[in-house]
């Protein structure tokens, strides 16, 4: 038999967080507003309550502080829950579903760079979103100053209304002399001088073919018909979302995750540089469920590094750590957890790696067990991954910057009165 003379702490700060702003952690546990922007992990398989348990209370609640929230919503069913009472509170709340059937908002990547320099990184990022496809990385290297030269050259074109994506591909179906024509009128010189850049990596005329075919397919996907569409114009500008408290839901099936995901990386990488500048006027929220499924957030850990500066909080739930590890690899996947301070692990993880890591960041603590009727002392971790694993279904352990272990039980919005009378405000029953 043994008997835990553990430590587990009763509030993060040892006393209630004060004021009205504050991110609800668990039953008992909430974050200081401050404290947020030292960002969030949430891990728990499916089911356990990562929507339902942590971003759902939040969101249905007036805890939060007035601010601006991007929010990755793969099901739809954050904003199905949240955006009336959101509204209620004056936010405004947009939600953009890029393959979606009637989006009554779009958002077009090219229309939004404001210079030169975003428009050639819009190049890049497009090209290497699609390296799963493309594959020789030299190819990306060398077709990097074609795909700026045409995105360059349409975004001049905004009162033709061709500044966007799909008409990139068209363009590219066109002989390389007209090709030429075209960029050679230009009135800005630097598209002709990428064009030219481009004809010099090009040795051959098989060699420029695959670079042509790089470029191609990294813009196939925006000939789909709805993308073509939610990309064809902007309802809102990414600079402008911290201006008033905004709630930006970004919905798509589970099922198109994989087909979307090189929009997704490009569109996320845009937004995150966007909404990161100085002065803003409201705090952003930052908030990604099944982040598993978006695949490579680039520059995710310099987020979380610069963000607290920035007045932006990042906030990731994910089910396992497996496949974040076929994502961002080990050691950047650690860097992650790391920069997520504030973690909350549900029961049922299967993840041996993360047990470990978690239960590791637990101090010792000392047992005392009897053996042969003697009582000896004996040291171990605060929770054993079995410990962990072994939860109880509604149960959490939460574990924030200075390791600090706190058991405690998830809060489920529908449990609340006040928060599903929230949630079902303004529906209309038929
Ligand atoms: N409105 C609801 N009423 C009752 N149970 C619900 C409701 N919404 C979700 N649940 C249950 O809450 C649990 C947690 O769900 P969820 O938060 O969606 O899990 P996760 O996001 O971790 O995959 C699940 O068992 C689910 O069936
Ligand atoms: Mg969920």
């Amino acid at each position: 038999m043994s008997i835990a003379t553990a430590n587990f702490g009763y509030s993060l700060q040892g006393k209630k967080a004060k004021g009205n702003n504050y991110f609800r952690l668990s039953k008992n546990q909430k974050l200081r507003w401050k404290d947020l922007f030292t960002h969030v992990g949430i891990v728990a398989p499916s089911g356990v309550g990562k929507t339902a348990g942590i971003l759902l209370p939040n969101l249905l609640s007036k805890n939060l502080a007035p601010c601006s929230k991007i929010i990755f919503d793969p099901k739809g069913e954050i904003y199905n829950l949240t955006s009336r009472f959101r509204e209620s509170l004056g936010e405004k709340c947009i939600l953009y579903e890029p393959l979606g059937h009637n989006n009554k908002h779009g958002y077009n990547i090219l229309e939004q760079c404001t210079e030169f320099q975003e428009v050639r990184a819009l190049a890049e990022n497009m090209l290497n979103a699609s390296i799963e496809k493309i594959k020789d990385t030299t190819f990306i290297e060398l077709s990097k100053p074609l795909l700026t030269a045409i995105l360059l050259h349409l975004w001049y074109l905004k009162d033709a209304g061709l500044n966007n994506i799909n008409t990139a591909l068209s363009m590219l179906l066109l002989p390389m002399s007209e090709l030429e024509k075209n960029f050679a009128n230009n009135p800005d010189k630097r598209v002709y001088q990428q064009f030219l850049l481009f004809k010099q990596g090009g040795d051959s005329e098989a060699t420029m073919s695959c670079m042509k075919l790089s470029v191609a397919t990294a813009l196939q996907l925006y000939s789909d018909p709805r993308l073509a569409k939610s990309t064809a114009t902007s309802t809102f500008n990414a600079a402008d979302i911290r201006k008033t408290p905004t709630n930006l839901y970004i919905k798509y099936s589970f099922a198109k995750a994989d087909y979307l995901r090189p929009f997704l990386n490009v569109f996320l990488s845009q937004l995150l540089e966007k909404s990161c500048f100085d002065n803003p006027e409201y705090e952003l929220l930052f908030m990604v469920d099944e982040v598993q499924n978006i695949g490579r957030i680039q520059s995710i850990d310099k987020y979380l590094n610069i963000g607290r500066h920035y007045g932006m909080s990042i906030i990731l739930a994910m089910q396992n750590i497996t496949k974040m590890y076929d994502i961002y690899g080990r050691d950047q996947t650690m860097t992650i957890l790391n920069g997520l301070q504030t973690k909350i692990v549900g029961c049922g993880i299967s993840d041996l790696d993360f047990l470990n890591y978690i239960s590791l960041l637990g101090s010792d603590t000392e047992v005392n067990e009897v053996e042969n009727g003697k009582n000896i002392k004996k040291s171990k971790k605060l929770m054993t991954t079995d410990e962990i694993r072994r939860m109880q279904d509604d149960e959490c352990l939460i574990v924030n910057s200075n390791n600090k272990y706190i058991k405690d039980r998830i809060y489920y919005y529908y449990n609340d009165v006040r928060l599903m009378d929230n949630a079902l405000r303004g529906l209309v029953w038929i």
